[in-house]
């Protein structure tokens, strides 16, 4: 791989060329085969500090960025909104300059306010990774979606991805659209036309409000969660009907291709937007996410690392 890795931040999915993106996969492809040696460590961020500061709840992410520090030697701070001075009154700002007083290297953060990371990455000299901010951005969840189609299906390009949920909420849905769009894939959403807006046909993608249509001819179909905790308003008449007319259950999986990825960022509402038989089933691929989420995080970490040292 022969690429200049020049951002200290990772903001937004959308910040990134379709090169950066390719740069990105490409080391994580290498992280996933240190992940499988028997001995799982590399020095690459020894000397390194690493701030894990997630304002809300989290497993996966969380998990999965502690232990690809831990996988690259870097020394571990982790702060959440319970228990820091947050609950006193002060600012994020405030919080970010004293962890950069402190001499941390990287702040990992997830964070319920939309661009909240934009703010702090104008301000610090740290670099700043956005492990979620409200509904805007997801990052590395969208890269760890795009790196396990690409290991499964090969080149995105042409690659039919169908969307399929709480589209209006999902920060993983937005960011899947502009990784999947700029690496050349025919991306579809689909749900109830409360939660998957219309506008979306403005950024080049097929915007379907039934289930058949977006499950037929589908390469790769990626469900999202119904978000009720940012639901203020009934989008729907009851989570019995959405799962219905849009779960991908018993009824409904015979429009998949025999040979479609079902995917799921996590966590899932089970019998849901998803059956608990598929989501444990041969065409699932949901664990095999989790377990590519470490490699990729891995290669974010290293990468901006390494642009903090020149
Ligand atoms: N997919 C995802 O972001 O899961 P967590 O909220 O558990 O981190």
């Amino acid at each position: 791989m022969d690429f200049n890795w020049t951002k200290k931040d990772l903001l937004s999915i959308y910040d990134l060329t379709a090169e950066e993106i390719v740069c990105i996969l490409d080391t994580a492809e290498e992280f996933k085969k240190v992940c499988q040696r028997n001995v799982k460590k590399v020095p690459a961020l020894r000397g390194k500090t690493v701030v894990n500061f997630f304002v809300e709840p989290s497993t996966r992410t969380r998990v999965s960025f502690e232990l690809a520090e831990q996988r690259l030697s870097a020394d571990i701070i982790n702060i959440q909104a319970n228990g820091s001075s947050l609950q006193k009154g002060e600012t994020l700002l405030d919080t970010v300059k004293n962890i950069e007083a402190l001499q941390a290297d990287i702040i990992v953060m997830r964070h319920s306010a939309p661009g909240s990371h934009n703010l702090i990455a104008n301000e610090t000299s740290c670099g700043v990774i956005n492990a979620g901010d409200g509904a805007h951005s997801h990052p590395t969840q969208a890269l760890l979606d795009i790196f396990t189609i690409r290991e499964k299906k090969g080149d995105l390009k042409g690659l039919k991805v169908s969307i399929i949920g709480d589209i209006r909420h999902s920060r993983v849905a937005r960011s899947n659209i502009w990784g999947l769009l700029k690496l050349g894939a025919d991306v579809t959403i689909a749900g109830p036309s409360t939660l998957v807006p219309r506008e979306f046909e403005s950024i080049g993608i097929k915007v379907c409000h039934n289930l058949k249509d977006a499950l037929e001819n589908a390469d790769v179909v990626n469900l999202l969660r119904i978000q009720h905790e940012r639901q203020n308003a009934g989008y729907f008449p009851s989570t019995d009907e959405y799962a219905k007319i849009f779960g991908l259950n018993h009824n409904s999986v015979k429009y998949l291709k025999p040979d479609a990825l079902v995917m799921h960022p996590g966590p899932i509402n089970r019998n849901v937007e998803l059956s608990s038989d598929i989501a444990d089933g041969a065409q699932s691929v949901i664990l095999e996410q989790v377990t590519n989420g470490l490699a990729v995080r891995m290669a974010v970490l290293f990468l901006i690392a390494g642009c903090l040292n020149k």
